[in-house]
């Protein structure tokens, strides 16, 4: 039984390595996919492949050659396209098809949030709540915030961002998480940000800075997730052990 991860995520990883514990007693190969946006190594006792697989048709000639009998798609929750073309693909061939996706934050007591659809009109909300701005998104979607010339911008991301995001005034820390809550709220007291720019991406790793932005009582411009792909789908890496073990012992 060949099963194909779709990673990029810590939760990627950790399902592979709980399933990797489980290969004794079950005949399973295992596949980590990735896209290839960052240099990190993911050593471990599993197959990993790295790149695009060409788009829809590409991934179902993949899973057709290997072959693959079933789909996880753990990938970030911001990763609309994989997604969805994984589930198109999973649903053409009528395969297992798995989505582990972390369930998104929800805003508590204390919390000043503005929900934006997307980065555009995450850019529009900037324009009331100040003029130094932690924009906690990544690399990808930084030139969103181009235009706005009269901010100044900490961004964080994993990886040197191309030459769009160097066009935006402020400073760039190369960091990945996770990042405890004391000294997200250190950063954003030393570079004295006025609001906070996330994704709803969910999980523990980078909520720090949603209760530092608490703490400090500073706006939240929360981008909410894209729509997700049909298919099963669960929040946990415990649930989807429980799914792929029901799978495997064909249950369904
Ligand atoms: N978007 C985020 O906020 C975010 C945050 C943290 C981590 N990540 C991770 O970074 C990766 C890329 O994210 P994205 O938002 O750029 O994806 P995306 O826009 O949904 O995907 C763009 C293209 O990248 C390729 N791709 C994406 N994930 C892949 C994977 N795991 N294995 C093989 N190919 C993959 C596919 O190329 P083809 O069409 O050629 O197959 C896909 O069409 C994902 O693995 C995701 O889990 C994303």
């Amino acid at each position: 039984m060949n099963i194909l991860i779709l990673g990029g995520t810590g939760d990627a990883l950790a399902l592979i390595k709980a399933l990797r514990e489980l290969t004794a007693s079950h005949p399973w190969i295992l596949v980590l996919s990735l896209a290839g946006r960052t240099r990190s190594q993911f050593p471990g006792d599993w197959q990993v492949r790295i790149g695009g697989f060409g788009g829809l048709e590409g991934l179902k000639h993949y899973l057709q050659t290997v072959p693959i009998h079933l789909l996880v798609d753990a990938t970030h929750p911001f990763a609309d396209q994989i997604s969805h073309q994984a589930w198109a693909a999973a649903d053409a061939l009528a395969m297992p098809y798995l989505r582990l996706t972390r369930s998104p934050w929800q805003p508590g007591a204390g919390d000043r949030w503005i929900e934006a659809a997307n980065h555009r009109e995450a850019a529009a909300q900037l324009l009331t709540l100040g003029r130094r701005i932690f924009l906690s998104i990544g690399r990808q979607d930084l030139a969103n915030y181009a235009h706005l010339k009269e901010f100044w911008f900490l961004m964080r991301m994993v990886e040197q961002p191309d030459a769009a995001a160097l066009l935006l005034p402020g400073f760039i820390l190369l960091e990945k998480g996770p990042f405890l809550a004391t000294s997200e709220r250190s950063l954003l007291e030393q570079y004295a940000i006025e609001a906070v720019v996330s994704k709803n991406s969910g999980g523990t790793a980078t909520y720090g800075k949603i209760i530092a932005a608490r703490e400090l009582q500073l706006p939240v411009v929360m981008i909410q997730r894209p729509s997700p792909p049909p298919g099963p789908s669960v929040a946990t890496v415990e649930e989807a052990i429980a799914w792929i073990l029901q799978w495997s012992n064909g249950q369904f």
